[in-house]
């Protein structure tokens, strides 16, 4: 019997970049390069897998209504999507950054008021502030987030933060932990039913290379 086809979403730039190395150990070589092929879908050495390209934060729902069997996607970005339809398989400990809350070194982040957050993260944000017994005002932003602070649009952004560079930059500091953040491969709900043996073939695969 032919192996059944798997299909992996996952975004260009450093998700991609980071999982060449974890694809190649379960033997899968991508036949075009996302950064400088206009396709969409892009196929591999292996006839049975596919690479879907999307944006990051699409990755759970690609996944989730079986537009790809899996993705490797950010902690952040699963978070903030709420993981319906699919399992966590794997902590491929890539991508590592933090989720914070930032704001200018000066600001006051316990005010009288309602503190105003300006993020791309409005579940997340409003979940931690939630765990806190914190009442805010969250303003949904698409990126950019540093620049809130900066013109008054809020006092502080959740955003993740690896370098700090980003923040720096922008007279902002980290000031809040919320979560350690690293790249997960994800499954469909029903692709880990009906693919059964070759998901757990290629993740035994990749869980080999990075040393779980
Ligand atoms: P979208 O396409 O939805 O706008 P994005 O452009 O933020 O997403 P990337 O920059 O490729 O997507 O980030 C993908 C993932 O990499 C993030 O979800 C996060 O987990 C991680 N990440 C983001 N920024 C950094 C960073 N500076 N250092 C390390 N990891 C990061
Ligand atoms: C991410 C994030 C921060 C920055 C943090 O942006 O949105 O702006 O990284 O990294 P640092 O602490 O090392 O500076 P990214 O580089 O992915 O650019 P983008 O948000 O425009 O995609």
């Amino acid at each position: 019997m032919s192996q059944p086809s798997l299909t992996i979403a996952l975004s260009k730039g450093r998700i991609f970049k980071e999982t060449l190395p974890l694809l190649a150990a379960a033997g899968i070589e991508p036949q075009d390069d996302p950064e400088s092929s206009r396709k969409l879908i892009i196929g591999t050495n292996d006839p049975s897998v596919k690479l879907l390209i999307v944006r990051a934060s699409d990755v759970p729902t690609y996944v989730q209504y079986a537009g790809a069997d899996l993705g490797v996607t950010g902690k952040d970005v699963l978070m903030e999507h709420g993981g319906e339809g699919l399992y966590e398989l794997l902590d491929l400990q890539i991508a590592r950054c933090k989720l914070m809350v930032a704001a200018r070194p000066e600001t006051d982040l316990e005010p009288r008021t309602r503190l105003r957050v300006a993020t791309k993260f409005v579940n997340c944000a409003r979940r931690y502030f939630a765990s806190q017994s914190r009442q805010v005002d969250i303003i949904k932003l698409y990126g950019s987030m540093e620049l809130a602070p900066l013109v008054g649009l809020a006092d502080a952004i959740v955003d993740v933060v690896d370098t700090g560079n980003t923040l720096r930059a922008n007279g902002l500091a980290p000031r809040l932990h919320i979560a350690d953040i690293s790249s997960r491969l994800v499954v469909n709900k029903a692709s880990m039913k009906m693919k059964h043996a070759a998901v757990r073939s290629l993740v035994a695969q990749i869980a080999a290379k990075t040393g779980q």
